[in-house]
């Protein structure tokens, strides 16, 4: 899979993918991440991306030109399945989100900064707009990296074991149970009986009662309650 990244601070994005699970993606060639700075691309100069916004107001507002000629330069080279606008007032990511961006080939992500993207881009161009949260953050660079990871660690091969995503908190629509380690008894504090039984069939149980559990205390809007 690639994901092609269009942002005017490509520094942010340095270090999401060159660490963990996401380098050994791309060292495997299972993901590519290709981030364009827009600097590069515009015919403006000084290398301006942004201007003030007609009607008046404080902010700028990326301008049209430039995110149009790498656009196209890029949509010239390959097809694109979704280019994707980083935007708070986009849908909400969630799990079934990225599990159906993970079976696509190439995507495209513009992230926005100051006051957004020139409207015009998204009628042109953009399939699909993503927030990560009901939160404004400064620009669409971290929600871009957050969208990059859930995608990519889904992309069959990525994990180890690769069933291991399966059990992911919201795999199921369920929150994940809890999890322990060594030592069986830390300060005091028991591992749980079952998960000691060596019995799997009573552990597959145990984990799947407590991720009912789970859910209906802290997400209940999970399982269709309010
Ligand atoms: N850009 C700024 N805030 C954002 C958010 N919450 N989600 C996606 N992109 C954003």
């Amino acid at each position: 899979m690639r994901i092609d990244i269009i942002t005017v601070v490509p520094e942010l994005l340095d270090s999401p993918f060159a660490h963990s699970i996401m380098k050994r993606a791309r060292a495997k060639g299972l993901l590519e991440v290709v981030v364009h700075n827009l600097r590069d691309h515009t015919p403006y100069r000084q290398a301006q991306v942004d201007d003030y916004q007609f009607g008046g107001g404080a902010g700028m507002v990326m301008m049209p030109e430039p995110l149009a000629i790498l656009l196209d330069k890029l949509k010239e080279e390959r097809q694109y399945d979704e280019v994707i606008f980083m935007t708070p007032d986009g849908k909400l990511f969630d799990q079934k989100t990225a599990n159906s961006l993970s079976m696509r080939g190439n995507i495209m992500i513009i992230c926005g900064h100051y006051k957004g993207i020139d409207e015009r881009i998204r009628q042109l161009y953009v399939t699909m707009e993503i927030s990560i949260g009901d939160y404004v953050l400064s620009g669409g660079e971290l929600a871009a990296a957050v969208v990059v990871d859930a995608v990519g660690r889904l992309i069959p091969g990525v994990l180890n074991d690769e069933t291991s995503a399966l059990f992911d908190s919201f795999q199921d629509g369920l929150l994940a149970p809890p999890v322990y380690t060594r030592p069986a008894d830390f300060r005091g504090m028991k591992v749980p009986e079952v998960l000691l039984s060596g019995n799997p069939k009573l552990v597959d149980e145990w984990r799947h009662e407590q991720s009912v559990l789970r859910t209906k205390e802290r997400r209940p809007g999970l399982m269709g309650e309010e």
